[in-house]
């Protein structure tokens, strides 16, 4: 009878019963997923995913419910707050639940708000790590980021600044760094070139941008520093980034990418 109230007590006290996989898929091309990634998704009861995920990637969750809470632009998302509970409530009734990331979940992927959101709920999880944007940005151009005597570091920076949050000196990494990788950067291109040529970025900075990095639809523009504001007549519609540094000036030299610059893009 002790026993049995015992249970009865832990079930109350302690409700949970599920994981929460926090599993990064990849900047889009479904083959570049890890296969740890693939094993869990395999073993989903739930997955709550990006709106950027490939389609290929959630067939592999075949027995789970998929829900959709990504963020595109312009478009309805789910709020933060209302994510983090989703996942606290999943794992109170299921096993394996999946958070399903564009990329990998570390960067710019709000992932550790939805980590506090499970260790203060005492929920179980952990972290699948995936490829980032950038590293299949910079693989698709067969452009190492670190080169000898050129790149000895790397930044990853996004000048946007979320809801109530304080503006932060964002400008500062991509300035000082060898090799800049600026997130949803796009729709800010002017202020972005202003803001680094104020600082001391050299107007012929070599520039990159590639947006859907690792889909078939890629497509990549070589520009300089002062021309970035012109991506604004590219009609890019994918997610894209903006990639600075000398390592990108042999981009501008390789054949093809002049001929990819729309005329708008080509100015001086
Ligand atoms: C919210 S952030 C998420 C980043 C993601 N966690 C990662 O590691 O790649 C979304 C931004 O990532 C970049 N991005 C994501 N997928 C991309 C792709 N396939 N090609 C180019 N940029 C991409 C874009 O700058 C986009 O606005």
């Amino acid at each position: 009878m002790d026993c049995m109230k015992s249970m009865i007590a832990s079930r109350t006290t302690n409700p949970v019963r599920g994981k929460v996989y926090l599993v990064g898929a990849g900047p889009g091309a479904p083959d570049l997923l890890t296969l740890r990634a693939a094993a869990i998704l395999r073993r989903a009861d739930i997955v709550f995913h990006d709106a950027l995920v490939h389609q290929e990637t959630l067939l592999l969750a075949q027995n789970a419910e998929k829900i959709a809470v990504g963020k595109r632009c312009g478009k309805l998302s789910t709020a933060q707050r209302f994510i983090n509970k989703r996942l606290v409530d999943a794992a109170r009734k299921h096993a394996v639940v999946v958070r399903l990331k564009g990329g990998d979940p570390m960067l710019f992927g709000r992932a550790q708000e939805e980590i506090e959101a499970l260790q203060a709920a005492g929920i179980n999880f952990e972290v699948v790590p995936g490829v980032t944007a950038a590293l299949a940005a910079s693989a698709g151009l067969g452009i190492s980021l670190t080169q000898r005597g050129v790149s000895r570091n790397v930044a990853f920076v996004t000048a946007r600044v979320g809801e109530g949050q304080t503006d932060h000196d964002w400008a500062a990494s991509a300035v000082a760094a060898d090799t800049a990788l600026i997130y949803m950067g796009v729709g800010q291109a002017r202020l972005i070139a202003d803001t680094l040529m104020a600082r001391g970025r050299s107007p012929a900075t070599p520039v990159v941008v590639v947006e859907n990095a690792s889909l078939p639809g890629e497509r990549r523009f070589a520009l300089s520093l002062s021309d970035l504001p012109h991506v604004a007549g590219l009609g890019i519609k994918g997610p894209a980034l903006i990639m600075l540094g000398e390592v990108f000036a042999a981009v501008q030299q390789t054949a093809g990418f002049a001929d990819a610059l729309p005329e708008t893009a080509a100015v001086s």
